[in-house]
């Protein structure tokens, strides 16, 4: 019943505010077609990525998680022609989906895929003194405290951090006798948040979600220094 209030929702807000999109629809039947798991941020979700990449005007963006390259197609739009935008996978298999789907959605100039998992990738940006506007994290959960740490590292004063899947259905406040809490994907977002709060050179909140993805949320982390 609720989650078919929210599709119904989330069905109304796409019809209304979004365009019909072929390449971004082409990316979701490919990465279906290649059983990739139905786990890309909702249209309307995407929207709202292209939308905060404008708002902060970033020109070089990093995403950890690529999938099948949807969410990385909808960031890619919000950039300006000579934005770049630098994208980590760990699974080959969805990576060559997700080349193609970015190449058809003609990003191939603007996005550079790195295949391997993203602790990995992460020290090689560092040592090439990459930096980023903005950053996506949207990979593997139990991960999220070493990829805020790394994100740092990549950022500079202004660097805007976004954290996808931040509250797991309210798994986050689960008490000790729930078996959620033993689970490494919470325990890493837990993690997460206790970092962020220790963190003294970033400004962070986290609004929960609901949607035809279920009830979830985002992390906003803006470093400030
Ligand atoms: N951002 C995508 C969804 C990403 S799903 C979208 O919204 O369209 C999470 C992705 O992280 C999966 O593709 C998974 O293979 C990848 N992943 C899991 N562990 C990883 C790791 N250690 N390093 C990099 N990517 C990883
Ligand atoms: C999962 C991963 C995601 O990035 C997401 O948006 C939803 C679910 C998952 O691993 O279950
Ligand atoms: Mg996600």
């Amino acid at each position: 019943m609720t989650q078919e209030l929210w599709n119904a929702v989330d069905g109304y807000i796409c019809e209304r505010l979004l365009d019909e999109d072929q390449a971004l629809e082409a990316a979701l039947a490919a990465s279906d077609a290649g059983g990739l798991p139905q786990i890309a941020v909702t249209a309307n979700q995407g929207r709202m990525l292209e939308l905060l990449v404008r708002i902060h005007g970033a020109q070089r963006v990093l995403e950890l998680g690529t999938l099948g390259g949807y969410s990385t197609i909808w960031l890619a739009r919000g950039l300006p022609p000579e934005g770049s935008l630098v994208t980590l996978e760990a699974n080959p298999d969805y990576a060559a989906i997700a080349r193609a789907n970015i190449a058809a959605a003609g990003y191939s100039k603007t996005v550079e895929l790195r295949v391997g998992p993203a602790l990995a990738t992460l020290p090689v940006l560092a040592d090439e003194g990459a930096d980023f506007d903005l950053i996506f994290i949207d990979a593997d959960k139990q991960n999220y405290p070493g990829y805020l740490e790394w994100s740092l590292r990549l950022s500079r004063p202004g660097t805007l951090i976004i954290g996808d899947n931040v509250v797991r259905d309210g798994a986050i406040v689960a008490g000790a006798e729930d078996p959620r809490s033993a689970d490494p994907h919470i325990r890493g977002i837990r993690s997460f948040y206790e970092l962020l709060a220790a963190e003294r050179r970033v400004d962070a909140t986290a609004i929960q979600t609901v949607g035809a993805k279920g009830h979830d949320g985002f992390a906003l982390a803006l470093v400030t220094s």
